[in-house]
């Protein structure tokens, strides 16, 4: 009867200090929601320079979202981008931190050897409350948590790119979370400012798994033949609602980031048909036709970059 309450109480994990790996595009943007919302932030890279231009970058996102904020009081802006900028620390070590951190979130490359390394390590350094995450868009949340001993203390945090405006964070569970890992995850999200939701550890969560099949069977209606790319996306943006077609989305995400992962699946899934990898994404990809970054994909972006760039 007495353990009871203190049971409970102990349960209520405080997220204070959080330690995020990987400063790259998702790992800024987390540092920099995290620090916003008050909590201590370490980030970790692999190099000096990596993390000099994530900070000057979250130092720059911070500012227009001060502007946004306080509009013209100036001084409440700058306040507000010094108190944020200061929570964050830049290491090159990930164990070190690990000991005092209460949550980890990964956001290294999406390569699941590379990850489980990652977190076989931290489970040796980090302190027995810290919780574990991974921000994988496409691996499996339970193969990276098998590289670790706290199966109750992992779970998936999913956010979008670009980080600071997409609202949604998707919170995974695998079979060992416990419902108080789970919990501070979700309050976690929530202190961040995004709206959370709950998924189990499948492909894709619940964006990528509708997301990624939609844009391939748009390649495949276009490998087939039945109606032209501009078609394709027209009938979508003004028949669907959508603001943008799939492959336009597709051109914007990446192709090779589209075949890396239904690549992934597929060897997964062999026998699931929305899984099945396209002869024309692969031709693409192949020549090095990524999408807007290498200036083409399903369209040519050349004349548009060229005009920008003028
Ligand atoms: P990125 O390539 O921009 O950044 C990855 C960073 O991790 C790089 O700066 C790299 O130097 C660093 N890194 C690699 N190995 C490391 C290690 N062992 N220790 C410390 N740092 C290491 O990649 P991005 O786009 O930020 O993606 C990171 C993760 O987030 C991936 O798992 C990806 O699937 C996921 N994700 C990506 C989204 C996107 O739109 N790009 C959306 C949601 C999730």
């Amino acid at each position: 009867v007495f353990l009871q309450p203190v049971r409970h109480y102990s349960k209520k994990a405080a997220i204070n200090h959080v330690l995020v790996i990987g400063g790259g595009l998702m790992g800024s943007g987390i540092a920099q929601i995290t620090a916003a919302a008050g909590m201590k932030v370490t980030l970790v890279d692999q190099s000096q320079d990596v993390l000099k231009k994530a900070v000057s970058g979250i130092e720059s996102s911070l500012g227009k979202v001060a502007r946004k904020q306080f509009g013209e009081d100036k001084e409440k802006a700058d306040k507000f981008v010094k108190t944020a900028v200061e929570l964050i620390q830049t290491t090159t070590d990930a164990q070190q931190p690990a000991q005092f951190a209460d949550l980890i979130i990964e956001a290294i490359v999406e390569n699941l050897d590379t990850k489980k390394t990652l977190f076989t390590s931290l489970d040796k350094a980090a302190s027995n409350h810290t919780i574990f995450t991974s921000n994988t868009s496409s691996l499996s949340i339970t193969d990276i948590a098998a590289a670790t001993k706290r199966q109750d203390r992992f779970g998936g945090l999913h956010f979008f790119s670009p980080v600071p405006m997409m609202k949604l964070v998707e919170v995974v569970r695998i079979e060992g979370t416990s419902d108080a890992t789970f919990d501070a995850l979700f309050d976690f999200a929530k202190k961040v400012g995004k709206v959370p939701v709950a998924c189990k550890d499948t492909p894709g969560f619940i964006v990528n798994r509708l997301l990624v099949p939609y844009i391939m069977e748009a390649v495949r209606m276009l490998e087939r033949g039945d109606a032209s790319a501009e078609d394709i996306d027209t009938a979508m943006k003004l028949g669907a609602g959508y603001p943008m077609g799939p492959l336009e989305l597709a051109d914007f995400v990446g192709l090779d980031v589209c075949k890396m992962i239904i690549d992934g699946w597929h060897k997964n899934d062999k026998a699931q048909p929305l899984f099945f990898p396209s002869p024309m994404l692969n031709k693409l990809v192949g020549e090095g036709k990524l999408g807007r970054k290498s200036g083409s994909g399903f369209y040519d972006y050349k004349a548009q970059q060229a005009k920008q760039a003028k």
